[in-house]
């Protein structure tokens, strides 16, 4: 697969899949799984950051449905 897709999940993390790498704000290398998708944080909440460790279940983490439908194309 030579193409990045990222998928918002309803209520969770950025499912990631594709070439990717990824570096923290120090331009350190993140150990990124190969050929596996990766979920990123997007409740804030994970302690294992930028990766979802499943925290946003716990917390009740809800998406931010409006911003998502003012930024969806067609
Ligand atoms: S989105 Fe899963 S722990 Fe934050």
């Amino acid at each position: 697969m030579s193409e990045v897709k990222v998928t918002v999940l309803k209520d969770g993390p950025y499912k990631v899949e594709g070439p990717i790498s990824m570096k923290d704000h120090e331009e350190n290398q993140i150990e990124v799984p190969s050929g596996k998708a990766v979920a990123l944080c997007r409740c804030g909440a994970s302690t294992n950051k930028p990766f979802c460790d499943g925290t946003h279940s716990k917390i009740g983490f809800e998406g931010a449905k409006a911003a998502v439908e003012a930024h969806r194309k067609g």
